[in-house]
């Protein structure tokens, strides 16, 4: 049941959440599917209901950035701390920050790991609701597992709406697509998974070069959860470069990052436009509504475009490289 995020609504969500209940709340980056993160029967449902692996670990979603030495040890090198403040300065906002993890977090909760992924969104109702239930929330995307991550309340409701009490509606994802995650451990600052904080960005706060792993198979990533084939429509999709039009007879949908398209040889039989301008920030608020709404047609194929990896492209194409079919 979608609900608007009323005083009321919030209180009743917290409560769910406080009785092991799943509750569907907005963030900036993507909606999430959130649980306790202290109580592992709630955890392991959001594994059920999702269908996902449990090798593939959560993030635990916080209030303010002083919760995090309850989940998280800062002390357990000479540098993370420095570090942390620095890259604490993102939050509230799309960054997710890996660190060695305290045993009160259940191992449900990372896949096993010895680390946990900490953040604080930048949504007021994400944050009312961290503050009125009191607690750490462990929250995915709120989808299917390897479909495309929700950036409405709508979207949770037409794939999950069955399966949890209670979707929270915030509106339209501002920034449509999942957060960036950093990694502190083993002395190392490393993107795991690139996001609207760009690899710039993080350098230019922290003043030292940024790795980015770029591993794309889970086996090798260092980070579990960074599947090959994630973000998938059921239609196939493919980059608008790499089809031969001339010889392809079925029905086509074009999602086109600008309004560069007029004079391509065939008839679309849906085109969406992310961006008049190209501009990438918008693409990414756009993409995930255009592809799931192009996947609800029937189409044979969804032709869609590339950019350049600057800024917020690099994630944009990370994603779109692991949604291609
Ligand atoms: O924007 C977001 O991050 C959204 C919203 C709801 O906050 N959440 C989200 O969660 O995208 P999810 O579960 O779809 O992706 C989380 C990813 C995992 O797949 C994994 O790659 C990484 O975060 N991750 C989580 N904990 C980790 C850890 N301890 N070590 C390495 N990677 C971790
Ligand atoms: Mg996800």
């Amino acid at each position: 049941m979608i609900l608007k995020p009323s005083a009321e609504n919030i209180k009743r969500a917290a409560e769910l959440l406080q009785s092991g209940k799943l509750v569907a709340f907005p963030t900036e980056t993507v909606y999430g599917l959130g649980a306790n993160a202290l109580n592992p029967a709630a955890v392991q449902n959001i594994f059920e209901v999702k269908g996902r692996p449990s090798s593939d670990p959560l993030i635990v979603h916080l209030y303010s950035a002083e919760q995090v030495s309850s989940v998280a040890d800062l002390e357990d090198s000479d540098f993370i701390l420095p570090r942390f403040n620095k890259l604490s300065k993102f939050w509230p906002g799309p960054l997710s920050i890996v660190l060695p993890k305290r045993d009160c977090v259940p191992s449900i909760v990372t896949a096993g790991l010895n680390s946990v992924a900490v953040r604080i969104p930048a949504h007021p109702v994400a944050l009312e609701l961290l503050k009125v239930s009191e607690l750490p929330l462990a929250a995915p995307s709120a989808n299917p597992f390897s479909y495309v991550s929700p950036t409405s309340a709508q979207h949770v409701e037409d794939q999950l709406g069955a399966k949890i009490e209670l979707i929270l509606d915030g509106g339209a994802s501002s920034i449509g697509i999942e957060s960036t995650v950093v990694s502190l451990v083993n002395d190392q600052v490393t993107i795991l998974r690139p996001g609207a904080v760009t690899k710039e960005m993080l350098e230019k706060t922290l003043g030292e070069e940024v790795v980015v792993s770029s591993q794309k198979s889970e086996k090798a990533a260092p980070s579990p959860g960074m599947f090959e084939k994630h973000y998938s429509p059921r239609t196939r999709l493919a980059f608008r470069d790499e089809v031969d039009l001339s010889s392809f007879a079925g029905s086509i949908g074009l999602i086109s990052f600008n309004e560069d398209f007029q004079d391509l040889p065939v008839e679309f039989h849906a085109v969406n436009t992310l961006s008049t301008s190209g501009n990438k920030d918008e693409i990414a608020r756009n993409l995930y509504n255009a592809i799931r709404e192009q996947d609800g047609l029937g189409l044979d194929l969804i032709l869609i475009d590339r950019c350049d990896e600057a800024g917020i492209g690099m994630a944009l194409m990370d994603r779109l490289r692991r949604a291609v079919t």
